[in-house]
């Protein structure tokens, strides 16, 4: 199975990242591939750039990833209670080629924070919009307080409720 996993983040260091590519791990016989949002860097959306620019060849293969992958993992990171800007300058774009962005793939939504919240509140708006982008979620989790839930020598989850919920999803598919 192609698995693509990434986190939504702007950050080289992304704690979501590592969580996307510890669950996309677990899935077995795994092809996967994990995805750099920060390499994907386009300028601020707007209807103007858009004439100008027409489709930009990051949003492209955002979307040519995507084609390519049986599974998506996505873990997003919050900021201020919604999406990092980055993702979402991503995924505008790439909503501008196709409004099912996910085209009907399944897809794992996680999302991890350092507080207890867990970016719950990105979770919320991401699983909630996801018909909207064709996603076929299997699973919506969240790890709150992740350097309490993450061992970062062995880089995996340690909260059981978590692992459970991740395979409990993982076994859908
Ligand atoms: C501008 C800004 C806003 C943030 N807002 C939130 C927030 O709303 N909720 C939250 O749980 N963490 C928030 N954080 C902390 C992030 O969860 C933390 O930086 C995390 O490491 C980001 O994930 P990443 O490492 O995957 O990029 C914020 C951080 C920044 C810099």
């Amino acid at each position: 199975m192609k698995v693509l996993a990434f986190g939504a983040s702007n950050n080289k260091n992304s704690i979501n990242q590592q969580l996307a590519h510890y669950a996309a791990k677990q899935v077995p016989n795994a092809e996967i591939t994990m995805l750099d949002i920060h390499q994907l860097e386009m300028p601020i959306f707007s209807d103007e750039r858009e004439k100008e620019l027409g489709q930009p060849e990051q949003a492209k293969q955002f979307f040519q990833a995507i084609s390519e992958a049986d599974l998506i993992v996505i873990s997003f990171a919050e900021h201020n209670g919604s999406y990092t800007a980055a993702y979402k300058n991503v995924f505008d774009w790439t909503t501008r080629i196709d409004m099912k962005v996910f085209q009907g793939k399944p897809v794992i939504m996680l999302a991890t924070s350092p507080g207890p919240g867990g970016a719950g509140s990105v979770l919320a708006a991401a699983s909630g919009s996801a018909p909207y982008f064709a996603a076929d979620v299997k699973a919506s989790i969240s790890l709150p307080s992740f350097y309490d839930n993450f061992d970062m020598e062995t880089a995996q989850v340690t909260s059981e409720e978590f692992n459970r919920q991740l395979l409990d999803a993982i076994e859908t598919l």
